[in-house]
């Protein structure tokens, strides 16, 4: 009887040569990353920034809530859709420029709101600034973020959107907007959509990993920023309570910020076609559709599973932006096909600012700015114009 010879050299070749090798040696992107040109997706940076970071901020930054099935969703969804190539167009150049609420972007994607920046590198929220600034990019300011937005301001060269946690009083919710008023913000982006808590499992499960004496920076709350609701001593809440996301929260409360603020007001955890009407009938300017990057319900929808619906509820009337698993050219192709006017990004840029600083975020940028130039050139749509749902299919299907 003949042996079966395994013919090992030739078997280690194929693995060598398959995708799946490739995707596990990407894991080990940490030995042969070792500055940000070398980074070849976005993805690239999230080992870096893993291997940067103490496990409590790591965790921060990884978590969804609950068994973060809405996180993967995020991700998972724009699988969903499927590009319409469209050939012989000349596209010899591409436009990637649009306007958003009145003003000229350089291209339609923007730093999304992610608090306490400097959990991820000490020059924090500034670092992205000048990265933003570098890269035309429109930076959104968190209420948590760990620099004032008079510095984020001066480092951005222009203000920032003000991404708004509204505190527990109407008192403290006035100094606050009429901070970042006078700071020059041009837009009040409200978020809605942690307004009953949540359950944020995987960032519990990293801080028990770690053995820093966290309270020598978080005071008595070793969790603040991923669990607990207080903010004191976070720069935009100097010498306010700290308290915020009031529960009792309704649309009348809309109606007071409009009256409040002369700034744009965009609506920030938009899930359904529903709250999208209501939104643009209370007279909001913009909606985001977001699910805080998973962070906030546990609804297992993708938002670009969202996306239609708003838009088709809202989208010729008012701007709807969108944030959640980008991570692609072809993922912001998608929302733009589908009808947002831009988006937002959050992990990816944090990846990027963990690993190295201003250069990293400035990388990220360059990245999806090559992507998705590639992506519209490739499908015969060099500008943001000639991108319509006639550009994507759902499924297979015309949507
Ligand atoms: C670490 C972290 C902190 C965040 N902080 C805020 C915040 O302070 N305010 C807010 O409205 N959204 C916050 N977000 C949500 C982002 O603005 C954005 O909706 C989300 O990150 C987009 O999903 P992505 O991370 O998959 O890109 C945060 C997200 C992360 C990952």
């Amino acid at each position: 009887m003949s042996r079966i010879v395994f013919p090992r050299r030739e078997f280690a070749r194929f693995l060598a040569a398959s995708p799946l090798m490739a995707r596990a040696w990407a894991q080990d992107a940490p030995a042969t990353i070792t500055s940000p040109k070398d980074a070849l997706e976005v993805m690239d940076f999230e080992p870096l920034a893993r291997k940067a970071l103490p496990p409590a901020h790591w965790g921060y930054m990884a978590t969804g809530v609950d068994g973060d099935v809405t996180l993967r969703a995020n991700r998972e969804a724009f699988e969903h859709y499927q590009l319409r190539a469209r050939r012989l167009v000349d596209v010899t150049k591409a436009d990637l420029r649009t306007e958003v609420l009145g003003a000229a972007w350089d291209w339609p994607i923007y730093v999304s709101a992610v608090g306490s920046q400097k959990a991820f590198h000490p020059e924090g929220e500034l670092a992205t600034a000048r990265a933003a600034r570098a890269k035309k990019t429109m930076q959104m300011l968190s209420t948590v973020t760990s620099t004032p937005v008079e510095d984020v301001a001066k480092n951005l060269g222009t203000p920032p959107w003000f991404q708004l946690y509204m505190p527990l009083t109407w008192e403290e919710t006035e100094r606050i907007v009429k901070r970042a008023e006078a700071a020059g913000c041009p837009v009040l982006a409200w978020t809605i959509d942690l307004l009953a808590g949540r359950n944020t499992e995987t960032a519990t499960r990293f801080t028990r990993l770690d053995r820093r004496d966290c309270a020598s920076c978080h005071g008595s709350s070793p969790t603040a920023g991923a669990n607990t609701q207080t903010q004191r001593g976070k720069p935009m809440f100097d010498g306010l309570s700290g308290e915020m996301n009031p529960p009792g929260a309704t649309w009348s409360y809309v109606d007071r910020l409009k009256k409040l603020t002369k700034m744009k007001l965009v609506l920030k955890g938009i899930d359904t076609a529903e709250d999208a009407r209501l939104a643009r009938e209370h007279g909001v300017d913009g909606v985001i559709v977001s699910n805080h990057g998973g962070r906030a319900t546990e609804t297992g929808r993708g938002t670009i599973d969202i996306l239609p619906e708003v838009v088709d509820a809202v989208g010729a009337q008012i701007p709807v932006l969108v944030d959640g698993g980008f991570r692609r050219g072809t993922d912001i192709y998608k929302a733009l096909a589908i009808g947002a006017r831009a988006v937002g990004i959050g992990r990816p840029y944090i990846y990027g600012l963990s690993s190295f600083g201003q250069e990293g975020v400035e990388r990220v940028l360059d990245i999806l700015r090559a992507e998705l130039t590639l992506t519209m050139r490739q499908c015969g749509t060099p500008a943001i114009a000639q991108i319509t749902r006639a550009s994507v299919l759902r499924n297979g299907t015309r949507l």
